[in-house]
């Protein structure tokens, strides 16, 4: 398993233009879900099932980002697959960690 770094995990946020539409500071929003928060809360989908966000939802939601949405919301999000390596999934869940309530 890798380990992530939680600053290069903002890095990797930074640098891949994620930042164009999602803010990490609390009930920001910048056209899309800010981060701040996220990691461990259940939030509800357009298909109105609930979900934990966790590893695997935050994976699928960068290399798929219509796979699974948010209630109320619609994806104009680019999938970003193959264009991160594991250490930036790593690292960029070890960031979400930080910057949760
Ligand atoms: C063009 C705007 C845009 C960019 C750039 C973008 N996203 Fe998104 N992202 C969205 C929108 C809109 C949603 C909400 C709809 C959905 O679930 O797809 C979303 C959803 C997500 C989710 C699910 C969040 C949640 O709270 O449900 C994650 C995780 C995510 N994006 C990660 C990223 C990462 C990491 C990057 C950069 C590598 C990135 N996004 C770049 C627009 C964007």
């Amino acid at each position: 398993m890798i380990v992530g770094s939680a600053e290069r995990g903002l890095a990797v946020y930074e640098s891949n233009n994620c930042s164009d539409c999602h803010a990490v500071e609390p009930n920001a929003w910048w056209g899309a879900p800010t981060f701040h928060g996220i990691w461990g809360s259940e939030i509800t989908l357009t298909t109105g099932q609930s979900i934990t966000v966790d590893e695997a939802y935050v994976r699928e939601s960068i290399d798929d980002p219509y796979a699974k949405v948010r209630e109320g919301l619609a994806s104009d999000m680019a999938s970003y697959e193959g264009r991160l390596s594991e250490q930036d999934y790593a690292d960029f869940v070890a960031f979400l960690k930080t910057i949760r309530d």
